[in-house]
């Protein structure tokens, strides 16, 4: 009886449904806040980490989803469609299911991680590899749902976006105001612009003092708002955001002046450092792309960007256990033994 009830059940006012509306959740939202304590020795400041891997289909889109879903319910659709990089379609297939409604995922031909695409087929979705990248199938999702009976779920559908803002909501709850600064991975810029609009509609209605400064941070290769045109042939080990014309682009400049943030760009070397500290240090698997928010963070720290004594939020968006590879890659192999204490105490170094 005291469970979790999902984004829509904790937030209906402040969300886009009726008192008739029936909502399709899998109980998504409720995500932990947790204290980073590596990271915070680093910057001098209290970091938290928001982890979105934790909920049920191991990402944030879980919170966009079961808003976009319901809607779609409502308005009595029976197929929906989305463009994605992966977890867009896990999420979307796994609450298709619930809604009774066929779902269609167009991702990019071997582009997206195994984990990702194990969830859609086992959902059930119909599936396309498009010869392009995300952009492409986003082109091409758009297109198929202005002429068919299909109806879009990505997060051009602004009711993800509203769906997606409750995690501000959630932070500003734990914490009791917004942090100093918000820091986020950018892909497709929903999120950022959904984190914006979820503190500042807090902010306005006097649920917190303050809204934080937005950092978002893209992937080099991927990095079309630091770069300030579109780019054609994206390209970074994190496939998630491996992004060259984000949708919402706009509305991340806008939270990014607003807040007084920035976006900038990390590296695949510095997600990859960040993604084995999080894994080492911090207890907390993610995927690569959700590294990219830490690793923006303590870039920005070694620049001396951070001053001490702030709070600082940190969403990590994805699951580890979504694109293994990254984890085992370069790993030592685990040697094997036989059922012998002895043997097994000097292999781990005990005897
Ligand atoms: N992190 C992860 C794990 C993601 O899957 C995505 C986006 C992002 C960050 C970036 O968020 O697009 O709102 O700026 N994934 C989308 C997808 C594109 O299809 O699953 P954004």
């Amino acid at each position: 009886t005291h469970q979790w009830r999902g984004v829509i059940e904790e937030y209906r006012d402040r969300l886009p449904v009726t008192a008739d509306t029936e909502v399709v959740t899998l109980r998504e939202g409720g995500t932990p806040l947790v204290p980073a304590q590596v990271l915070s020795e680093r910057t001098g400041c209290e970091v938290h980490l928001k982890v979105e891997g934790a909920n049920p289909t191991g990402s944030f889109k879980d919170r966009g989803m079961t808003m976009a879903i319901t809607r779609a319910k409502e308005e009595g659709a029976q197929a929906v469609i989305c463009a994605s990089t992966g977890n867009t379609s896990a999420s979307a297939a796994a609450y298709a299911v619930r809604a009774g409604m066929v779902c269609a995922v167009l991702v990019p031909q071997g582009k997206i991680a195994l984990g990702k695409m194990g969830q859609a087929l086992v959902h059930g979705a119909k599936i396309l590899q498009v010869d392009g990248n995300f952009d492409d199938c986003l082109t091409l999702a758009r297109g198929l749902s202005d002429k068919y009976p299909v109806s879009l779920v990505n997060s051009v559908n602004p009711v993800r976006i509203e769906g997606q803002k409750t995690a501000a909501f959630e932070i500003a709850d734990m914490l009791g105001d917004a942090p100093d600064i918000h820091v986020l991975p950018v892909g497709n810029a929903g999120n950022i612009t959904a984190y914006w609009r979820g503190y500042s509609e807090y902010a306005a209605d006097g649920m917190a003092d303050r809204r934080p400064r937005m950092w978002g941070f893209q992937a080099s290769g991927s990095a079309p708002i630091v770069r300030g045109e579109p780019v054609k042939d994206p390209h970074t080990i994190a496939t998630a955001i491996r992004i060259g014309n984000p949708a919402s682009w706009e509305f991340a400049e806008r939270a990014r002046d607003e807040s007084g943030g920035l976006i900038d760009e990390v590296t695949d070397r510095q997600i990859l450092a960040a993604y084995r500290l999080l894994a080492s240090q911090e207890g907390v698997f993610v995927e690569p792309a959700s590294a990219a928010s830490v690793a923006g963070l303590l870039k920005a720290a070694e620049q001396g960007k951070v001053d001490p004594g702030q709070r600082i939020v940190c969403t990590v968006t994805g699951n580890g256990l979504k694109d293994p590879d990254w984890a085992v890659a370069g790993a030592p192999q685990p040697v094997t033994v036989p059922v012998d204490a002895d043997v097994a105490a000097e292999r781990l170094g005990l005897a």
